[in-house]
């Protein structure tokens, strides 16, 4: 690296950094879903909010839990609290979650009669979010950004189309080949959404955004350009237009296998979030090392912990060592984590920086 760039120690915060395209000895760490029901202090503002999306549209209270993994880890980055299914929850798909069922939505009938998707107006719905990315944003120090997010387009159709949940998301896939022109309007106007929503979220506070794709992994290639591809690509080039060239954006398309490599040169993200699935040694080859990573420790491994936990932590470490790389899991915790095991975790990143 030449030497007149500035080392990372001298930056306001690590993440943006490696975003940036710099290697950091040790990564930033932080972990997608890192606020949530394995804190108990999470659990008690939850609580006291009522239900979940009254905790989202609460924003003292969003903020509140977006800043407590931060206060509890040292995290290098805080994320947003809030959930993907607000989008539709303000294009009045009748977003509701129900306690050991997961999400529910008013599944749409066929593409002929859309919602109405203007995206100033679900932004004008959704100015509590923006408000919690401004409380956070004055909770958190300077050396500690705040990821805005959002689901991209295919994954927020899915839970539009199937109304919930899936195991393999069927019915969308067979009505994105049987309609194709109907659905592009459906993922066009959550392109536009999805811009101002992400663009809010920046203009609040955020100094970088995520957009998941969980469930990419589900299309057959030529489905997976279509509906992954093109919309990740119209909304990198429409934030770049509105917030300037400078926003990091970090892609996460799950279950993309092979075909992250094309996701990363055709969409023009920042970065890219690697699954459970992805082998370190094959994405060291197979993505461009001017694109940081981030990822991907098994959600399984840091809630079994010791020896296992310690060998899989490890293993990332080295394989990703003297590239910008962000360590984070391969998916999102789950509630019934041990805190000590996030704590060894963000000990063992940290610790690294030792060995190297
Ligand atoms: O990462 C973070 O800490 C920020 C907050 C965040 C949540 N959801 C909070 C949440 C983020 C980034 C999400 C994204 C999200 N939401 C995704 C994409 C990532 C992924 O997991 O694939 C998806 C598919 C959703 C939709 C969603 N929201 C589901 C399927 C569920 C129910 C599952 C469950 O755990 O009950 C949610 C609810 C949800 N979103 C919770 C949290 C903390 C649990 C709600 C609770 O507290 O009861």
């Amino acid at each position: 690296m030449a030497e007149s760039l500035p080392s990372v120690a001298h930056r306001p915060s690590r993440l943006l950094a490696v975003l940036e395209g710099e290697a950091a000895n040790p990564p930033p760490v932080w972990l997608m879903r890192q606020a949530g029901r394995y804190l108990p202090e999470y659990r008690e503002v939850r609580a006291k909010a009522g239900s979940f999306l009254d905790l989202c549209f609460t924003p003292a209270l969003a903020a509140e839990v977006t800043v407590q993994p931060i206060r509890r880890f040292g995290f290098d980055a805080a994320i947003l609290f809030s959930d993907i299914l607000t989008v539709p929850w303000a294009l009045d798909r009748g977003v509701r979650f129900v306690a050991g069922e997961g999400p529910r939505l008013d599944p749409l009938e066929g593409f002929a009669k859309l919602p109405e998707m203007n995206a100033k107006a679900v932004a004008e719905r959704l100015s509590a979010v923006y408000e919690a990315a401004t409380l956070a944003r004055l909770a958190l120090t300077e050396d500690v950004p705040l990821i805005g997010f959002a689901g991209a387009p295919w994954t927020v159709a899915c839970y539009m189309v199937e109304g919930g949940g899936s195991r393999d998301f069927a019915a969308v896939r067979r009505q994105a080949f049987a309609d194709p022109k109907g659905f592009a309007a459906l993922i066009d106007g959550l392109v536009a959404v999805t811009v101002e929503h992400l663009g809010r979220q920046v203009e609040a506070g955020a100094a970088a955004v995520q957009l998941f794709d969980s469930w990419a992994g589900v299309l057959a290639p030529s489905a997976f350009r279509r509906w992954v591809i093109e919309p990740t690509r119209a909304i990198v080039r429409g934030l770049r237009k509105r917030c300037g060239k400078g926003l990091p954006v970090i892609g996460f398309p799950r279950g993309g296998g092979v075909l992250i490599p094309e996701y990363v040169a055709a969409t023009g993200v920042d970065a890219v979030g690697l699954d459970t699935a992805v082998p370190v040694d094959w994405a060291r080859i197979a993505i461009p090392a001017t694109t940081a990573v981030q990822g991907n420790l098994d959600p399984m491994a840091l809630l079994a912990g010791g020896k296992a936990l310690d060998a899989e932590v490890d293993a990332i470490l080295n394989g990703f060592a003297g590239r910008p790389f962000v360590f984070n899991l391969g998916h999102g915790i789950v509630p019934e984590t041990p805190i000590a095991h996030v704590e060894a975790l963000v000990a063992r990143v940290r610790r690294s920086a030792a060995a190297r």
